[in-house]
Parts: structure tokens; sequence; C-alpha cells
């Protein structure tokens, strides 16, 4: 748990939370875990069962399925949505290239967030869209 108000105002800063007053960032905060991984670490194992959402706020992680890297994300980027949604089990590795810090929530968090702010769930899937788009125009390995 962390309330911390560097949270809450960073997370006005990224996209994700940007529609959302600071009130709702405030609670929204206290739900969540903020995390530290060095790199190397994988934040996210393909074939696992997730249990986790994860924004970044500092730092780089790659996207990668076997020797394939799918995308490279950053801060205010989100990682492990798919998971949760369809309660299958993870889709790719994520995995830190430079010391990342996140902030995580647990799967029925998730679910509440999405469930109550329209806002957040607009923009996760416009960022969906976009992936699906980026996926089907790269070469096929
Ligand atoms: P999930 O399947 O839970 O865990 C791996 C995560 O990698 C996945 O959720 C997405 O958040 C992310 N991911 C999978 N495929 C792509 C892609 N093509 N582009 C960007 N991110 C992806």
């Amino acid at each position: 748990m962390t309330d911390s108000s560097d949270t809450v105002s960073m997370l006005g800063a990224v996209p994700f939370f940007s529609g959302l007053d600071e009130k709702k960032r405030k609670s929204l905060v206290s739900e969540g875990k903020e995390m530290s991984y060095k790199a190397g670490d994988f934040v996210v194992r393909e074939g696992a069962m997730g249990v986790g959402f994860y924004l970044i706020l500092d730092g780089k992680a790659e996207v990668r399925k076997g020797e394939k890297t799918l995308a490279t994300l950053g801060r205010g980027q989100f990682f492990g949505e798919m998971s949760l949604i369809d309660e299958l089990p993870r889709s790719a590795d994520v995995i830190a290239i430079s010391p990342i810090r996140c902030w995580a929530l647990t799967s029925w968090a998730f679910a509440a967030l999405v469930k109550s702010n329209p806002e957040v769930a607009l923009h996760m899937l416009k960022e969906m869209v976009k992936r699906l788009r980026a996926a089907q125009s790269s070469p096929t390995s």
C-alpha cells in the first residue's frame, strides 16, 4: 500500500489517469502498490497466470515473446491487462531493460478501476487498438 502525494501527482501526469480528479487518484493510489525492478528482471512471465496490472512510473521494459521483441514500454504505459481481462495465462514476457518503478494493482482492484472509470477503460482500449494495429503491420516471423 502507498499513499504518497508524489505518486498521486505522478499518476496525474500520465495520460492513463489524466482524466481523473485528484480525489479519485488519491483513493486509487491507496489501492495499489509501488514495485521496483532491476534491469533484466522479469516482471511478467509468458504462460504464468496473471495476478497484477502494472503502470510504469519510471524506466523502460520490453515485451518479448520468445526471441521476438513486441514492444518497448516506458513511463505512463501499462502492461498485464490482457491476462486480467480474459483470465488466460500471460501472453508474453515483460522484462525490465533499465531499473523500473511500477504502480501495480491486483486483479480485483483492476476490475473495479475499469468498471467504475469509463475514461480509464477508454484510454486502455485505445492503447490496445494501437498495439493491435502495430502487431498487424509488423512482419510475421
Ligand atoms: P498479459 O498477457 O497479461 O502479460 C503480458 C503483457 O504484455 C500483456 O498482458 C500486454 O500488456 C503486453 N503485450 C502483449 N502483447 C503486446 C504487444 N504486441 N504490444 C505491446 N504490449 C503487449
